[in-house]
């Protein structure tokens, strides 16, 4: 195959051909603004009868999309455009969700009009609050997040119509508003308190902070500095591209499934351990390891490979250089526990082990880097959260991007219903045997 480079050149003039039992195919080359081109393989099947083959679609564009930039060799990510970690020191997640969901940032009285929308949209029906009382109270959050998520649906008929711009918009901003209390309402659920409403008062993190943390018989005060570290997680995590559960998002919403439905898909998707769960499992691995001396035979265990055992936080499909989320995350954990005045062991492991993953040969070889998990559970432990409310905060500062990506889809004229072909490897077509004759 022969895919003629000259970037500048217009897409129509540029073709990669590939021969095929002697028959050449044709297809059209198509640049982005920035990043590798694609071939389009769109009419491949037609004209050769063969499909492309790509477990994990290592090498798949599954979509065009002008929202987040990934350049996994440099360790650049942006958002619209803009560095992560611009955004991460000096904007704040509102400003972020606008950014991701409108394309811009907003003027002042934009961002106001947002914010306010975002504010009074944080409520749930409270018919929603028996639903958790359905679950067993050891329910993990996400199993429940799943499960509610999903069931707005049944309640917000008014924003549904996928084929309305207002619906949709509607659908986006209360999304991005209902997930924090969603996710606060799972963990009061699990620890067998009341329910803490929304504040109007507070900014998106602080309120988050508060539904988690306040009990009705006390004042609640949010400490600045938690509530401007989680507002930095938030961002790290807002979006990242075509990722599992973005795609999953994608997917489910290619078939017109309305908005709520998709959501609910992708927090089944960012579930997962070598996602989502990956924060919640590195902070366990650290437990497990327990102390620096330890470390070696760690290491030697994963490099054995036998016990299948993964240096969890480390290693990301697409960052092969850094995670430039793990730096800002990295700073944003020595600034919390110095800020708490916590003093965390796991945290002289967490920092030893990545000195000394970091010049050995198996990671290097490999170009395994710690990836944005490997110190978010650091710091979310020290703010106060279980272990089991890692993923959901993922899926709190997640959704924006789900959202606007599922919008961009949606809109997007290019869109067609999701449907991968196969390689089938089965039995081939062979007669019924009656169950009296096997
Ligand atoms: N520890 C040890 N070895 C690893 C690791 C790791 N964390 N990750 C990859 N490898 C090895 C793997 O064994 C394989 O070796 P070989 O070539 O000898 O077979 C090689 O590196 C390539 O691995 P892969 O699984 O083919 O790579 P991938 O791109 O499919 O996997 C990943 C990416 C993130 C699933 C993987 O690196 C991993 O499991 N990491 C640990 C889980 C984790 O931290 N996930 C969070 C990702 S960041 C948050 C998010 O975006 O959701």
């Amino acid at each position: 195959m022969n895919a003629h480079d000259g970037s500048k050149a217009p897409d129509g003039d540029r073709t990669a051909s590939l021969l095929i039992a002697n028959k050449q195919v044709k297809m059209p080359v198509r640049s982005g603004s920035i990043g590798p081109d694609v071939i389009d393989v769109g009419r491949l099947y037609r004209e050769s009868g063969c499909f492309t083959y790509d477990p994990g679609f290592t090498s798949t564009a599954n979509c065009s999309s002008k929202i987040t930039y990934i350049d996994g060799e440099e360790g650049i990510l942006l958002y619209r455009g803009y560095p992560i970690e611009q955004l991460a020191k000096t904007s704040n997640f509102v400003e972020v969700c606008y950014l991701l969901l409108h394309g811009e940032l907003p003027s002042a009285a934009q961002l106001k009009e947002f914010d306010n929308h975002i504010t009074r949209h944080t409520m749930v029906h409270e018919q929603m609050t028996r639903f958790y009382t359905g679950f067993r109270r050891d329910a993990h959050p996400m199993a429940i997040m799943c499960g509610v998520v999903g069931a707005l649906s049944a309640f917000y008929h008014d924003s549904t119509d996928i084929h309305d711009p207002q619906h949709r918009i509607i659908a986006s901003h209360r999304m991005i508003a209902k997930m924090p209390t969603i996710a606060a309402m799972a963990y009061k659920y699990s620890i067998g308190q009341p329910f803490i409403y929304p504040r109007n008062d507070l900014d998106f993190a602080a309120n988050f902070l508060q539904m988690c943390f306040a009990v009705p018989c006390e004042p609640y005060q949010v400490d600045p500095v938690v509530a401007r570290a989680l507002d930095r997680i938030m961002i790290l995590h807002a979006d990242h591209e075509q990722n599992a559960s973005t795609s999953t998002v994608r997917l489910a919403g290619s078939s017109g499934a309305n908005p709520f439905a998709c959501i609910a898909a992708g927090i089944a998707c960012l579930w997962g351990p070598a996602h989502g769960g990956a924060n919640e499992a590195a902070l366990k691995m650290l437990e497990e390891i327990g102390h620096v001396k330890n470390i070696p035979e760690f290491i030697k265990r994963v490099k054995d490979k036998s016990e299948g055992v993964r240096l969890m936080g480390f290693g990301h499909r697409v960052y092969k250089n850094y995670d430039p989320r793990a730096k800002v995350m990295q700073e944003t954990c020595h600034e919390v526990l110095a800020k708490l005045g916590i003093r965390d062991d796991l945290l002289d492991v967490a920092m030893e082990l990545e000195r000394i993953a970091l010049h050995d040969d198996y990671f290097i070889e490999k170009k395994l880097y710690p990836n944005v998990d490997f110190y978010s559970g650091i710091v979310l432990r020290a703010i106060g959260f279980p272990v089991s409310m890692f993923t959901p905060l993922f899926a709190v500062s997640r959704t924006v991007g789900w959202i606007a990506q599922w919008k961009e889809m949606i809109e997007d004229p290019e869109q067609k219903i999701g449907r991968p072909r196969q390689l089938y490897v089965g039995p081939t077509q062979r007669d019924y045997v009656s169950v009296d004759k096997r």
